[in-house]
């Protein structure tokens, strides 16, 4: 696998290292003692360098290739180490006043070797289970909490998915209990030169004793502190505290349902083929090819009508056609360098290698990856639809939920919960997709629902990319807006939540 991503090594631009470094350098005295557990290129402590006072600095970097001349200069000073090796071999009983540090960010199911999650366990000896889908860096952050003095200080920057994912909740409680947050700067977008994802740079400090404290949440488009907003949380609402908000509605209004209510069945993601240049096809190439929907920018209008591709159901009888083609294609597999490791040893091991686990599609469908077209797609005929899409099994009021589906308000929704990939694409993760709030139809006026009805059916019929579907919208738009603002006694517009929406999407909305 690559290096990079297995070791997590994404650096800290110069802005933000100095940044993190002003947070404690006013507090370091000559007997301060620092630790950076993932140094990188020397992102952090280099800077001492050019400081008057002489703190003990210690630093550990795994990846040997790093360690340039001048870094190696830079540790052979007094008072300093390098420590070319694993954190997670550091005794516990080292201790420091002060930890900087950006941790590795890897996914748990690319947690191996140096940074396999036997190897951390052993070395943490953590008392309470850590969530299983925890992050890497958030096994560093514990580690660097216990390596802490009584009053040591912890600055780092790690991405913000530990604010909204069920794994954070374990981090906030772990911090919450261990000390005192007394910053998070939320940095939502380019906080890193090649990630363009959002981060939080935390303020912790460790104290043994119990502490209620407001801790300051700082919101940032962009690097500019100058330009933050500042909240104030109490430390004990950390968890449950709402960081997906809206800025003009209250997603928690009792008029609002969640999508996983609205669906039928469970919500699911689509097939997945088990190589796509092999067993999906553009038309029906082979006797067991099947009708699958595949790709998003062929969706002309709100409705599936025949914009399918196919793919290989191998589950019953196989003509000879399609024998031959299975035993050329195993072949090329095999031969393919540096991919389908795990295809490759089910071939070798199982004669059923290539049967797709299939499910059943529901009549909504929606593409999690998003850019400006946030739209739920009906796919009443239930055709299957590949892992790109989410499904949705509406059987009341199909209408009038596909147009409250279509809306500004779910459009904002799912916004809220989405997350940045760069380049203005985000995504929308399964476990926040159900829990996305959603007008629920049964709260809407007895005479507001069969218009919403007309509009479902008509906005079912029209085109994806044409003007007219923006009339439509906007029809149902306001008369959610005027729903919304009789239960809730408020007084907002349509073009409040176009504002709130362009904190997500740069480029102007077509239909402003
Ligand atoms: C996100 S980078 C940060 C580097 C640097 N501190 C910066 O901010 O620019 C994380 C670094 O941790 C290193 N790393 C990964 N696993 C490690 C481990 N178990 N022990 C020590 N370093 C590790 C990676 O090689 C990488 O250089």
């Amino acid at each position: 696998m690559n290096k990079k991503i297995e070791l997590g090594q994404v650096f800290t631009s110069e802005y933000l290292s100095k940044f993190m470094i002003n947070l404690f350098s006013g507090e370091i005295t000559e007997h301060s003692r620092i630790l950076d557990p993932s140094m990188g290129p020397n992102t952090f402590l280099k800077y001492f360098d050019k400081s008057t006072i002489n703190p003990e600095l210690v630093s550990i970097e795994i990846d040997n290739s790093l360690i340039t001349s001048d870094i190696s200069q830079f540790y052979d000073k007094e008072n300093r180490t390098l420590i070319i090796g694993n954190f997670f071999d550091l005794p516990l009983s080292e201790k420091f006043d002060f930890i900087i540090e950006n941790p590795p960010y890897v996914r748990q199911e690319l947690l191996l070797d140096d940074n396999s999650k036997e190897k951390i366990l052993n070395s943490i000896n953590l008392k309470e289970k850590i969530p299983s889908q925890s992050n890497l860096y958030v096994y560093f952050l514990i580690k660097s909490i216990l390596h802490l003095r009584e009053n040591g200080k912890l600055i780092t920057v790690v991405y913000d998915s530990w604010l909204y994912s069920s794994f954070g909740k374990f981090l906030k409680d772990f911090l919450i209990k261990n000390g005192i947050i007394k910053s998070i700067y939320h940095i939502k977008n380019n906080s890193f030169d090649d990630a363009l994802i959002g981060a939080t740079v935390i303020e912790f400090v460790k104290t043994n004793s119990y502490n209620k404290n407001k801790i300051k949440y700082f919101e940032l488009n962009n690097l500019n502190i100058l330009n933050a907003k500042v909240k104030l949380i109490d430390s004990e609402k950390l968890k449950t505290y709402n960081f997906n908000e809206s800025e003009i509605i209250n997603l928690e209004h009792k008029i609002f349902t969640t999508l996983e209510n609205l669906s039928e069945k469970t919500i699911h993601r689509g097939i997945s083929s088990l190589a796509n240049g092999y067993f999906l096809f553009d038309n029906k190439k082979l006797l067991e090819a099947i009708p699958i929907i595949k790709n998003i920018t062929k969706i002309k209008s709100y409705s599936i009508i025949d914009e399918f591709s196919y793919i290989l159901d191998l589950n019953k009888d196989i003509s000879a056609k399609t024998k031959l083609y299975l035993d050329d294609i195993s072949n090329k597999i095999l031969l393919t360098k540096g991919k389908y490791k795990a295809l490759k040893e089910s071939i070798k091991i199982n004669s059923n290698w290539y049967k797709i686990k299939f499910k059943d599609s529901g009549n909504i469908i929606f593409n999690y990856y998003v850019r400006n077209n946030i739209d739920f797609i009906l796919n009443k005929s239930n055709t299957y639809c590949s892992d790109n899409f989410y499904s949705l099994q509406i059987d009341e009021k199909i209408y009038v939920n596909f147009a409250i589906l279509n809306s500004i308000f779910s459009k904002l929704s799912i916004l809220i919960h989405s997350r940045n990939q760069g380049n203005g694409l985000r995504k929308v993760q399964l476990y926040e997709f159900k829990k996305v709030p959603i007008i629920d139809y049964k709260k809407l006026n007895k005479n507001v629902t069969p218009k919403l009805e007309v509009l479902g059916r008509e906005l079912s019929n029209s085109v994806r990319c044409d003007f007219h579907k923006n009339e439509i919208i906007k029809k149902i738009d306001l008369l959610l807006v005027n729903e919304y603002n009789k239960f809730s006694n408020e007084n907002i517009s349509i073009k409040d939540l176009k504002n709130d929406i362009k904190r997500f999407i740069n480029k102007k909305e077509d239909n402003d």
